[in-house]
This record gives C-alpha cells, sequence and structure tokens, in this order.
C-alpha cells in the first residue's frame, strides 16, 4: 500500500496519476507567452521538417492507439499524410520508405522487440526517426534520431493507463511543432493550441470525479462476458483502447469498431446481451465533429429499437444522450483533437472496477508482461 499511495492497485494510482504526469509531459515545453512550443531533442531540423513528405507512426497494443490518435492530429494541424502501422506487422508490409518521411515509433517501456525491430527497418530504409518513450535512456529511444520523453513517471501496473494520455498529449506537441516549424501556424494558433493543452490537467482531475460512476457500472455489468466498444473519427481509437483495458485485466472480450462499421456486421450481435459502449461526444465549434454527433444520435436510437443496452461518452451537459442512453459519462467540452485524453479515463476506471469485481488480479493478468522483449 505504501508503494501504491493508499491505493489498492498500482493501476488504480497511475490512473489517478494522469493529471500531473500530463503537467509534466506538457508545460516544461510550451510558452503561452511566445506562442512557442519547444522540443529540444527532435533533433531534426526545420529544413528537413519542411522537406517531410509522409509521416508514418508504428507501434504495438496501446502505443499504437496512440499513434492512430496522433494520425487525426498530424494531418489535421499539419496536413501530411500520416501512415500507423503495428510494428509487428511493419516489416512484412515491406513498406516504400524514403528519405523525405519521418517514422516516429511509439512506446512506454522503448525496450519492445517488435518496435525495435519496426525501428531498425525504417532506419535501414533511409528514414529519419523520433522515439517516443517513457523511459529515458531506452533501446528505442537510444536508436532514434530524435526522442520526445513522456514525462508519466514509471508505470507499473501491465495496463497502460498514464503512459497512453501522455503519449497522446507528446502527439498534440509534436503536431502543433511541426505545424509551427513548417508555417502552417501562425503564434495566435499555437497559442490557443497551448491553452487549451494546458487546461487538460485540470478537466481530467474534474473526469476523475466520476470513478464512483464508473464504479456504479461495473456493479452492474461485471457479470457480463461481451461488450462491444464503438468510436469514429478520432473517437475511433479510444474505442479500440477501452475494449483493449476490458479484455487484458477483466478477462471480458470486448471488440472495438469504428460506429459506422456497426451496421456492416456487428449489428446482428446487439442486443439485450451485448452491451455497446460508444463515444458519443461533441465539439460545438467543429463542424465536422456536429455531423458526427447527429450520426451517433441516430445510431443510439437505432441500437435502442433493437433492445441494445448503451453506455454512452458524451458531454458535459448533453440532456439528449443522458435520455436516450441507458448509463452516460460525462466528459467536459475540450476541442475535438483533445477529446480522447480525457474520454479513456472512465474507460481505464471502468475496466479497472470490473477487474475488481471480478476478482481477478488487475495488475498482473494472466500471460501479460509489460515488457514483451520477444518477437
Ligand atoms: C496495453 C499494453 C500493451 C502495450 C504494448 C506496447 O495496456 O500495455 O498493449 O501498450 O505491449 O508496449 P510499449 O508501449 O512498451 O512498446
Amino acid at each position: 500500500m505504501a508503494d501504491k499511495g493508499g491505493f489498492a492497485h498500482y493501476m488504480l494510482k497511475e490512473i489517478f496519476e494522469q493529471p500531473q504526469a500530463l503537467r509534466d509531459t506538457i508545460a516544461p515545453r510550451v510558452s503561452l507567452e511566445a506562442g512557442v512550443v519547444r522540443l529540444e531533442d527532435v533533433h531534426i531540423g526545420s529544413e528537413e521538417l519542411r522537406a517531410l513528405r509522409r509521416i508514418n507512426i508504428v507501434a504495438s497494443g496501446t502505443s499504437r492507439h496512440a499513434g492512430m490518435a496522433g494520425q487525426f492530429m498530424i494531418q489535421t494541424l499539419v496536413g501530411l499524410p500520416v501512415d500507423v502501422d503495428y510494428a509487428s506487422e511493419f516489416e512484412y508490409r515491406n513498406p516504400l520508405i524514403g528519405g523525405s518521411e519521418l517514422t516516429i515509433v511509439i512506446t512506454q517501456s522503448g525496450e519492445t522487440a517488435d518496435t525495435t525491430a519496426a525501428q531498425r527497418e525504417a532506419r535501414a530504409k533511409g528514414s529519419r526517426t523520433i522515439a517516443i518513450s517513457n523511459v529515458v535512456g531506452s533501446t528505442i529511444a537510444r536508436e532514434a534520431d530524435g526522442v520526445i520523453y513522456t514525462q508519466a513517471g514509471p508505470e507499473i501496473s501491465i495496463a497502460s493507463t498514464k503512459a497512453f494520455t501522455a503519449q497522446m498529449a507528446v502527439l498534440f506537441l509534436f503536431a502543433v511543432y511541426l505545424g509551427q516549424e513548417r508555417g502552417n501556424l501562425g503564434k495566435d494558433q499555437v497559442r490557443g493550441y497551448i491553452r487549451e493543452l494546458l487546461a487538460l490537467p485540470g478537466k481530467l482531475e474534474n473526469m476523475l470525479r466520476s470513478a464512483p460512476d464508473c464504479e456504479r457500472l461495473a456493479d452492474k455489468y461485471h457479470q457480463v462476458q461481451d461488450f462491444l466498444f464503438l468510436g469514429r473519427a478520432i473517437h475511433y481509437p479510444v474505442a479500440m483502447d477501452g475494449a483493449l483495458k476490458l479484455k487484458e485485466v477483466s478477462y471480458v472480450h470486448a471488440e472495438g469498431y469504428p460506429t459506422g462499421e456497426a451496421k456492416h456486421g456487428p449489428n446482428a450481435l446487439i442486443d439485450e446481451s451485448l452491451p455497446v459502449v460508444i463515444i458519443a461526444t461533441c465539439d460545438r465549434d467543429d463542424s465536422g465533429s456536429v455531423l458526427r454527433y447527429e450520426r451517433n444520435l441516430a445510431n443510439i436510437k437505432a441500437f435502442k429499437q433493437q433492445s441494445g443496452r448503451v453506455i454512452a461518452i458524451a458531454t458535459t451537459g448533453d440532456e439528449e444522450i443522458r435520455r436516450l442512453a441507458d448509463q452516460t459519462i460525462f466528459v467536459p467540452a475540450t476541442p475535438e483533437l483533445l477529446l480522447p485524453i480525457l474520454e479513456i479515463v472512465p474507460l481505464q476506471l471502468f475496466a479497472y472496477y470490473m477487474a475488481l469485481r471480478r476478482g481477478l488480479d488487475v495488475d498482473h493478468p494472466r500471460n501479460l508482461v509489460k515488457s514483451v522483449t520477444r518477437e
């Protein structure tokens, strides 16, 4: 308990450490006054950054989900095409990489064998690499041209939580940095993004107050054996990670799907026995987000008509979703590209309390290790 700072498990402690992890990751790298993001260890000059034609992201597991969110951040803020690969699949697709491409390698531990191999493959093909890692001096950080450390502190629990949110914060910082260095973003725009980033830790702190709601959800659903997690666009990786957390710590089968794909197959499964967790937040300042929200509303209505049980993650104050869904967990209003950093928190808590209710060893799920050092 001493090591765990009074928490029953490392996983819960690490979920609650997320506001501090975000502060430590963001604050030293931004100047609101100057309207500048500084990433000193990137070691790739502005000229080279301006010449980039494509970015590849490679990673495994939860780190890859962060990469999927990063794809939206970089494409939206910088306008560069971004591909995301499973590190374990990277070499098999014989990636066509050249010198005008950058490969971003994301890894909490910095020692994952599949990710190390992918990084070596990218380097052998002439790509520069940047590592996003939580461990200073790890193999992957040492082999990269540049590095951006997540300052999440040691992550002990096998399920990755605070490293994930810190990785997404770093990817957003990098997207703003790239936009700034390539001349896509002016100082006022950079300032606006910095302001939003700096507001995140406080919002996340508020979200942690919803832990008892997540605990009640687990009380209600802990005997259920299958879940479907749905999200559109940048919220799809959140659905994927919510499903992964549930699988690994509570041994409950869960699938993450893009919401629009439900009608192409999984819909056949939806009835009272398969609860649907749907990310249905909305950034009212973004017309694309509003459109996706309207579609989500229609989806929720259709699932209810099929007698489905719906757990929604929605924006604070959304009474319409609260009326439609069986249970709703609220997330404070935030620009769409940053919402995943908040949306994942109730899903982490839900997975934690589900494992607890099912009497499982939350910090050490069977058949898994913290750092997968063999291929
Ligand atoms: C999930 C989890 C794993 C890791 C994956 C990559 O909670 O922890 O999926 O994300 O094994 O590990 P790193 O980031 O250390 O390369």
